[in-house]
């Protein structure tokens, strides 16, 4: 779906990818630009350097709270009308533990904030989607929802597993023929701070600008699913041809994928 015109609503819209997605997307002529995030500071900030671009609504709400979640969606509607792209974008990381040290808390959050809040503010707007047969649903997912990597087993788990949901409903608007559309994109590591200290010896850390420039014109094309860079499309033909402890040689060790979270620090 086109971005002129279009109100866009970008959850985690305050930092990282969501907010130059939201600064493109004003570019591009979105008729508004709505931003839900925790963090007041950066929601204040981001409306003060892009209201000059165009129409910014900024939320401060919790996507884990759906009561809240509920409210606010209201709150959007009456102050600029439906949404006609959502890109679920908020997501978290909690620390570089093995599985054996990860806290029931820490799971619990990351799988809030990264599966179960897309579901639930998804199924929230999908219905004004349907009924106006107009709309666009984008879920950031993520490389690490695609492959086994040490270190990141909750994190990874949280996004294969918003990978699994989001491919699904794409295929259930497709068989209702409506003209709702869905794209997941799976990104390798983003320098945006939330996976400082990350190594990556062989395969390159994406740059943000760029990042956000692919998922927008990837929302443009209807595109079903983005890997970022493109090379990870080819990540499930590897894990179908090799023997598994080939592709672990081949990615862990040479490539040096599974030791990337060795150094992690994250935003402090
Ligand atoms: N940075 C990477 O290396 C990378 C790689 C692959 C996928 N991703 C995914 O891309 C997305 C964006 O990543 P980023 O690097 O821009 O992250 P970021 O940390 O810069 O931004 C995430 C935003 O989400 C918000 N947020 C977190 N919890 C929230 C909650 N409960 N309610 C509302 N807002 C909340 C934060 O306040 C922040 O503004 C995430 O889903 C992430 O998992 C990132």
């Amino acid at each position: 779906m086109k971005l002129q015109n279009a109100n866009v609503l970008i959850t985690g819209g305050a930092s990282g990818i969501g907010k130059i997605m939201g600064r493109i997307a004003l570019e591009k002529g979105a008729k508004s630009l709505i931003i839900w995030d925790v963090n007041q500071e950066a929601l204040e900030t981001t409306a003060a350097e892009l209201s000059t671009r165009g129409r910014v609504y900024i939320y401060k709400v919790d996507i884990t709270n759906s009561e809240l979640v509920a409210q606010t969606y209201e709150q959007v509607k009456q102050d600029c009308g439906c949404v006609d792209i959502l890109i679920n974008c908020a997501g978290i990381v909690r620390g570089n533990k093995t599985f054996d040290q990860q806290t029931e808390q820490d799971i619990r959050l990351t799988f809030e904030v990264n599966t179960i809040a897309p579901m639930m503010i998804t199924r929230l707007i999908l219905p004004d989607m349907l009924r106006r047969n107009r709309g666009h649903i984008c879920n950031i997912a993520s490389a690490g929802g695609m492959l086994g990597n040490p270190r990141m087993s909750v994190y990874g788990a949280s996004k294969w597993a918003a990978i699994g949901w989001s491919d699904s409903v794409r295929i259930e608007l497709q068989e209702m023929k409506s003209n709702v559309h869905v794209t997941t994109v799976a990104p390798y590591f983003i320098n945006t701070g939330m996976f400082n200290g990350v190594k990556s010896p062989l395969l390159p850390i994406q740059q943000p600008e760029p990042t956000a420039k692919k998922i927008l014109r990837a929302i443009e094309r209807n595109t079903i699913f983005r890997g970022i860079p493109f090379g990870l499309h080819f990540i499930r033909f590897w894990q179908a041809i090799l023997p598994i402890r080939l592709f672990d040689f081949v990615f862990g060790t040479v490539f040096g994928v599974y030791h990337a979270m060795d150094h992690f620090t994250g935003r402090k």
